[in-house]
């Protein structure tokens, strides 16, 4: 690249692409990309809070320390809360719609959905987490945002993306025009754009699930992970390599990158599967179809759902379009209703 595009540069950029745009859904991409660089600045001390405590005080009293959900939750809110660009907002870490203050939400027009911290279990290992956000325009037409305007159906999505906290820290975003992806440099404080028009790669190389739970899958998820190992007696494949760290984001990201898929199918215990539809399923389905992939909860598309609830579960299976589509082949195959 001959050229520096800050993420900033980047948002105008499309944004002027839009002569409709009043620069709302711009300042808003902002407030997520400042958010996320306060996350990665609290994750990267992680291990140090116990020392130096949690957000910049230093800890000598040995008051209690937040966890790193609980901050990046509160750091989401309070990026997002007060802007008058956000009508209502729900997060994973919060039981009901996390209401505006009554004199910034009459105007905002969009609704943000997240996952602040993707992952989470893995922060005392020190392998990588992310936040997962979707935002759709309200439906509702005025006064405080409600239950209704966060329960659409991915194909609403106005903007979805992620943030990975890894080795390095990526934003990775979509508005429906491809989807790009910016590395956080340490020493400007920027996101530059690093990853433009993700795709998934044409040959896939893995695939990503929790294996232990096998016994508890359906007979089309167990046959659809043999196919996957190049050990289907009907039909033989090229085996793909197995890799799972067991933060969503994490395993996408590498899926997106070098192709793949990522299942998290139903079982037995988990009947409607384990991951939630609204903040983790539905933005990352967004992401996988503009990257030229495909979600799907093994029958239909993950972006299709209509949710019921706010923290509704879903299985999912996604990345590579040719891998998800023999996913739902296997389901409908094997799987009785
Ligand atoms: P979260 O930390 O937001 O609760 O999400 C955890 C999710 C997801 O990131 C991951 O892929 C999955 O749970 C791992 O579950 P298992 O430990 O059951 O494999
Ligand atoms: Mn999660
Ligand atoms: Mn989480």
């Amino acid at each position: 690249m001959d050229r520096l595009i800050t993420i900033e540069r980047h948002i105008l950029n499309q944004e002027h692409e839009h002569p409709e745009a009043t620069g709302v859904f711009s300042n808003l991409l902002y407030d997520i990309a400042l958010a996320a660089k306060i996350i990665a600045r609290e994750t990267r001390r992680a291990g140090l809070s116990q020392l130096l405590g949690m957000a910049g005080t230093v800890n000598v009293q040995g008051e209690q320390q937040m966890k790193l959900d609980t901050f990046a939750n509160e750091t989401f809110i309070r990026m997002n809360a007060g802007s008058g660009r956000i009508a209502v907002m729900a997060s994973e870490e919060s039981s009901g719609i996390i209401p505006i203050p009554e004199e910034r939400c009459c105007d905002g027009r969009y609704v943000l959905l997240f996952d602040p911290l993707d992952g989470s279990s893995n922060i005392d290992a020190n392998v990588s987490v992310g936040t997962i956000f979707g935002i759709y325009r309200r439906i509702s037409e005025s006064g405080p945002g409600t239950l209704e305007d966060c329960l659409q159906p991915g194909r609403a999505l106005a903007a979805a993306g992620y943030v990975i906290y890894s080795t390095s820290t990526m934003l990775v975003y979509t508005t429906g025009q491809g989807v790009d992806g910016f590395t956080l440099d340490p020493t400007l404080g920027e996101f530059l754009l690093t990853h433009p028009n993700l795709r998934f790669p044409a040959t896939p190389a893995y695939y990503s699930a929790n294996q232990a739970n096998e016994q508890f899958w359906s007979a089309g998820a167990q046959r659809y992970t043999r196919w996957l190992q190049g050990m289907d007696p009907d039909e033989p494949s090229k085996p793909l390599a197995a890799r799972y760290v067991g933060s969503l984001v994490a395993d996408f990201h590498r899926n997106l990158v070098g192709g793949g898929v990522y299942y998290y199918p139903a079982d037995t215990r988990n009947p409607r599967g384990k991951l939630r539809l609204a903040y983790e399923a539905a933005p990352l389905a967004f992401v996988a179809q503009q990257a030229g992939g495909l979600a799907s909860d093994g029958r239909q598309p993950i972006l299709d759902i209509q949710p019921d609830s706010l923290h509704q579960r879903t299985p999912l299976f996604v990345g590579n379009r040719s891998l998800v589509e023999r996913a739902e082949q296997f389901i409908q195959r094997y799987d009785r209703d």
